[in-house]
Order: C-alpha cells, then sequence, then structure tokens
C-alpha cells in the first residue's frame, strides 16, 4: 500500500480503534512504515504515541529506560516471547514478536547453544575456555547448561552494564561454578588468558569500523591455537531495519558478509582462517576467524 494514497491518521486510528494491528495488518503495516520519510518520522512517531512507553516492547526500545539500545532487558523480553496482558498492548507485542529482525534474534540464541554443544562435542571432556563479549541476559549459556548439564566449557562474561550482570548472575545461579562475570568495557578490557571460543552477538554493531577491526586484532590474540572467534553483526539485508529505526529508535550499523570480511582482512587476519555464517533468516550475519 501506498502511503500517500492513504489517510494515514485514519489509518492508524483504524488500529489503535482494536487495540493494535492483528495479523493480515502486519505487511501492511511494516510496509507503511517503511516508506515514512525522514522529515515525517517524528509526526507518525506522534501518531502512535499511545504505544511509545515502556508498557510495549517498540516503546521500551524507544524510550530507553536503561539509557541505551538493546540492553539485556529487551533481549530477554525478546528471547522470553514476552508480551503484556494490558489489552491497550498485547497486540503490539504480538506484533514485535512476528519481525524478522526480532525472529532472527530469537535464531541467533539457538545458533550459538548449537556452537557450544559443538565444542563440547569436540572437547572429549578436556576443560574449553569460552568469553562471551557483551553477555547482557547470559540466556544461550543458560539453556546451553540447562540442556547439558555435564559439560566441558567454562565461560567468563564481559559486560559494561552492572545491571546485566546482576540479572544474568541471578539467572544462572544454578551454574555461577562455570561462569565468572567481569563489569569491564570491552575496548579496556585485557585478558589474563587465552580461549578457545570468543562469542560476541549483538554488540559489534554499535561499534564503528575502526573500533571493530581493533577489537578483532586485539581478542585474536587471546585465542588459543585452534581456537575460533565468532562476532554477529546485523545484515544490510534486514527488512525490519526501518521499523526497528522508526519505531523503535533502535540504530545500528549494518553489514555485508563482504564488509565483515574486509574487516577481518584489516585487522590482519589470513584469508583461508575467515567465512561468515548466518542464522536461518540470513539478518544476523556471523563473521567467524579461526586461528
Ligand atoms: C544487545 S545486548 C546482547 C546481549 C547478548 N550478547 C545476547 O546476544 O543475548 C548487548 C550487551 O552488550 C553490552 N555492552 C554494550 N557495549 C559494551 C561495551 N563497550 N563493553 C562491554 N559490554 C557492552 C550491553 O550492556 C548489553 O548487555
Amino acid at each position: 500500500m501506498n502511503i500517500d494514497s492513504i489517510d494515514l491518521d485514519a489509518y492508524i486510528q483504524s488500529i489503535f480503534l482494536k487495540n493494535g494491528p492483528d495479523k493480515e495488518d502486519y505487511l501492511e503495516f511494516f510496509e507503511i512504515v517503511d516508506q515514512v520519510k525522514a522529515e515525517d518520522i517524528e509526526s507518525f512517531r506522534n501518531k502512535i504515541a499511545p504505544i511509545l512507553n515502556s508498557a510495549t516492547l517498540f516503546g521500551f526500545s524507544y524510550t530507553k529506560p536503561f539509557g541505551y539500545s538493546g540492553d539485556f532487558f529487551i533481549i530477554e523480553k525478546i528471547y522470553q516471547s514476552y508480551v503484556n496482558p494490558d489489552k491497550r498492548y498485547k497486540k503490539w507485542d504480538i506484533f514485535l514478536h512476528s519481525a524478522p529482525a526480532v525472529i532472527a534474534v530469537v535464531n541467533r540464541k539457538t545458533l550459538a547453544i548449537g556452537i557450544f554443544e559443538k565444542l563440547n562435542a569436540k572437547a572429549m571432556g578436556l576443560r574449553q575456555d569460552v568469553m562471551i563479549l557483551g553477555s547482557g541476559p547470559v540466556t544461550e549459556t543458560f539453556e546451553f547448561f540447562e540442556k547439558n548439564p555435564e559439560n566441558s566449557l567454562v565461560f567468563e562474561m564481559l559486560d559494561m552494564d552492572k545491571r546485566a550482570i546482576a540479572y544474568a548472575k541471578n539467572k544462572n545461579w544454578k551454574y555461577l561454578s562455570k561462569m565468572t562475570f567481569y563489569n569491564r568495557n570491552v575496548i579496556r578490557y585485557s585478558p589474563e588468558k587465552k580461549y578457545d571460543l570468543i562469542w560476541s552477538a549483538g554488540l559489534f554493531d554499535y561499534f564503528k569500523g575502526k573500533h571493530f577491526v581493533f577489537l578483532l586484532k586485539k581478542y585474536y590474540e587471546y585465542l588459543n591455537e585452534g581456537g575460533e572467534m565468532i562476532i554477529g553483526n546485523f545484515n544490510i539485508e534486514n527488512p525490519s531495519r526501518r521499523a526497528m529505526e522508526i519505531l523503535g529508535d533502535w540504530f545500528l550499523y549494518h553489514r555485508s558478509a563482504d564488509e565483515l570480511k574486509q574487516f577481518a582482512l584489516q585487522a590482519g587476519i589470513e584469508k583461508s582462517k575467515i567465512d561468515v555464517l548466518k542464522e536461518p533468516l540470513g539478518i544476523n550475519l556471523f563473521l567467524r576467524i579461526k586461528k
């Protein structure tokens, strides 16, 4: 539907009259959001103001109660498919969970668990050290431990937000003997040992290219021989990009597989050691570097 061919106020009002979009409205609503011009973003946000507050996930993202986009709390709500039961907000939360980018975030948790399981299978009982950069709620590791209570992996978690660390420690209380948390900035932190796997999702797409390359170079030094560093980043092909930006004020550096490979080359890593993985929707890419 062409945004210029409709009465936008009447359209939005009709959606609010039924307390949010129904399944059959999803495509059309996203299509309309995609067509909002830069100069009309504020007026579009005013039209949906009743949901741009922390009672909805869109509004939580937009108002940033923790002070930044992509905090541990909203990521956990995405993982748990949280829906506010209040009828004014419920349909909007269900709608958010239908967005391809949101499904891709859940997919990356599954991908992480699979990677941990593969490392564990390869370990044949030998201890494997894993570092997670920007660890957030630590839900992927929690689910890995729940599925694989006997495993050889030992984790170190790095997160700048002490509220994320408090949340993750509480969630993972059963597994704290296998997890050490550091409340540090990944840019300034220097580890004291080497790792078999360094994993990061939902972090590097907040960094400019020069910081991305700096971090690759730095953490590559902390990989054991045969180890891997796997770094997530949103793909430039993200059908939910405008919705994230307009409805959630959530801006990321989107990058292609080639750009990610270029960063690794710029960090001085050999071409044969570099490849790019993706979750099933191809919206979250993962630069994989072997040592
Ligand atoms: C979008 S969340 C991703 C969490 C987790 N990796 C996941 O995929 O579920 C990003 C996390 O990175 C943390 N973070 C952001 N910048 C950071 C930095 N410079 N150093 C350490 N942590 C950082 C945030 O506090 C937040 O918990």
